[in-house]
């Protein structure tokens, strides 16, 4: 696992800056590709060792079929356009959440793109596709319960949490978890893991978020004081 920070972004407002722009709702899933490319080319000097990026969560697959099968293909060409400068960087990728639903086509470029990249040690980058952070639970305990014999305790689910996701290794609690795109709610991302992350909630819409963003985002994360249930650290000296 990697090392540094863990940032999770729900890259939200695509289909509404298309919208705004009187362009398809696709318009903006593509223009979000782009942003998604900014923003993983600025992570690693930031401190950031694993970023993990909403792309389509299991309710997604309640939008039209021509939304659904495009985002499908964009999946897939953003993996195959993208896993040769992913691995000239050092960028290691995943993609987390059920496998069993995604077309062929895109689960090759899948295997491709994670293979490709294995060895990339500057940053773990997790793109989540057909990810449901309650499925991800339901799981996860289906497997602890097959561990027959096992202890069952957090680390123990945790590592079946990651497993049952295609993580690689055990879940990983979530440092900063932002939203783009003004709305504020999890809708289902990473719920074990973000038991104690900083949230913030941004404004802009997903397309127009840039690797400045995200530096301002480390930065305000940088200046808050994380207690985990204990006193502020002041107060215990006193
Ligand atoms: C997020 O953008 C990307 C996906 C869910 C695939 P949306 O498509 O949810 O964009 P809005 O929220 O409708 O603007
Ligand atoms: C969450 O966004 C999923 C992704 C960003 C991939 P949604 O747009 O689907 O979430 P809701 O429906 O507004 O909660
Ligand atoms: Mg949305």
């Amino acid at each position: 696992m990697q090392s540094g920070l863990h940032v999770a972004i729900i890259m939200d407002g695509n289909g509404r800056w298309a919208t705004q722009r009187g362009r398809p709702r696709l318009v903006g899933h593509r223009a979000g590709a782009e942003a998604v490319r900014r923003v993983v080319r600025g992570a690693p000097r930031l401190g950031i060792g694993t970023l993990t990026l909403y792309a389509f969560s299991g309710d997604n697959w309640e939008r039209p079929i021509t939304e659904t099968t495009g985002l499908m293909r964009l999946f897939g060409n953003y993996l195959r356009r993208e896993t040769a400068e992913l691995a000239d960087r050092g960028v290691r990728l995943r993609i987390i959440g059920r496998r069993d639903r995604l077309p062929g086509e895109l689960l090759r470029a899948v295997d491709a793109a994670e293979a490709t990249t294995a060895a990339g040690t500057a940053l773990d980058l997790r793109i989540a596709i057909d990810y449901s952070g309650r499925d991800a639970l339901v799981l996860a305990a289906l497997r602890a319960r097959g561990a027959i014999g096992e202890p069952l305790d957090r680390d123990h689910f945790a590592w079946h949490l990651g497993q049952a996701m295609h993580a690689e290794g055990r879940a990983h609690d979530v440092d900063l978890m932002i939203r783009t795109g003004g709305e504020q709610r999890l809708s289902d991302f990473l719920l074990w893991e973000c038991a104690y992350a900083e949230l913030m909630f941004s404004p802009k819409m997903w397309p127009e978020w840039t690797a400045g963003d995200l530096a301002a985002a480390v930065a305000d994360f940088q200046m808050r004081e994380r207690r985990f249930g204990r006193l502020p650290a002041m107060e215990t000296v006193a």
